[in-house]
């Protein structure tokens, strides 16, 4: 469904993805590990068409995503309501009056039917129903990060991008999130460095190193269990101690560093 090959994309001469070749069949979840800056919102920026690559290709379905392709509004159509992505900083996607038409604007746009009875539904589900009425401007950041989960679901997306959609969530949002994802049937592809929760989001890994190649695609539980591999991505690290003269060595597996 999703296939990069030798993608490279650099931000004015700065790499930010270097040779990345994977893909996602549907119906997969994936999760997309590195440290900061190692390139995790890019990949998923060229997944959602709003970067294209300067090296390689994407291919989304067989077809070139390229920005010719992406003026192709029949195309653009189906693509932005079948690939959605819920961006790392909610406030970059919040812009409406009120929630409610924060929630309503993607299905607005797409000229969906039963427009209320979706915003309705899905407000419910996420537990924002009682913020309908109120500017998503206000809201705390896990509350805008819900706002912006339920617009994108909305649309009953074939492919569900999530860049680090647990960061500003409380441990039962968290809970919820990861519950919700497991019972879905669609394709899942997100992004963190959060080593505690990257299991519960999916079965196979993508692991960026601090250069921006991909260095493991995999078993995640796998990865986990490798040192080498870890410490290769920097998401552990190595104290060392000196009590009477003898060194001691341990590493710490970051549950969070965000
Ligand atoms: N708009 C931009 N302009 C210039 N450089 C950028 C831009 N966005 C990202 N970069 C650079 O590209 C590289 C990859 O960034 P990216 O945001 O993809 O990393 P990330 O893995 O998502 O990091 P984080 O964990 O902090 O979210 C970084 O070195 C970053 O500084
Ligand atoms: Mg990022």
């Amino acid at each position: 469904m999703i296939e990069l090959k030798d993608v490279s994309f650099s931000y004015q001469g700065r790499k930010a993805v270097e040779n990345i070749t994977f893909s996602v069949q549907k119906g997969e979840k994936v999760v997309i590990l590195g440290i900061n800056g190692s390139g995790k919102s890019t990949i998923l920026k060229i997944i959602n068409a709003l970067l294209f690559p300067q090296e390689g290709t994407y291919r989304y379905r067989g077809e070139i995503i390229t920005p010719k392709k992406m003026k192709d509004r029949e195309f653009v159509r189906k693509f932005r309501k079948e690939v959605v992505l819920l961006f790392q900083n909610p406030d970059t996607m919040i812009f409406n009056p009120t929630v409610f038409d924060e929630i309503a604007f993607g299905l607005r746009q797409l000229g969906e039917k039963d427009i209320k009875e979706k915003v309705h539904y899905w407000a419910d589900k996420l537990g924002i129903f009682h913020l309908l009425d109120r500017s998503p401007f206000e809201l705390s950041g896990g509350e805008k990060q819900k706002v912006c989960l339920a617009a994108l679901l909305s649309l009953e997306p074939e492919v569900l991008l999530l860049d680090e959609p647990t960061a500003n969530l409380d441990p039962r949002s968290t809970g919820w999130l990861i519950d919700f994802l497991y019972q879905l049937d669609i394709t899942v592809v997100t992004t963190t460095h959060n080593l505690g929760i990257a299991l519960e989001l999916g079965e196979r890994g993508l692991v960026l190193s601090e250069n921006h190649r991909l260095i493991y695609d995999g078993n995640l539980s796998e990865f986990l269990k490798d040192r080498e591999k870890l410490l290769e991505a920097n998401l552990i690290h190595i104290h060392r101690h000196r009590h009477d003269d003898m060194e001691h060595r341990h590493y710490h597996i970051h549950d969070d560093f965000s």
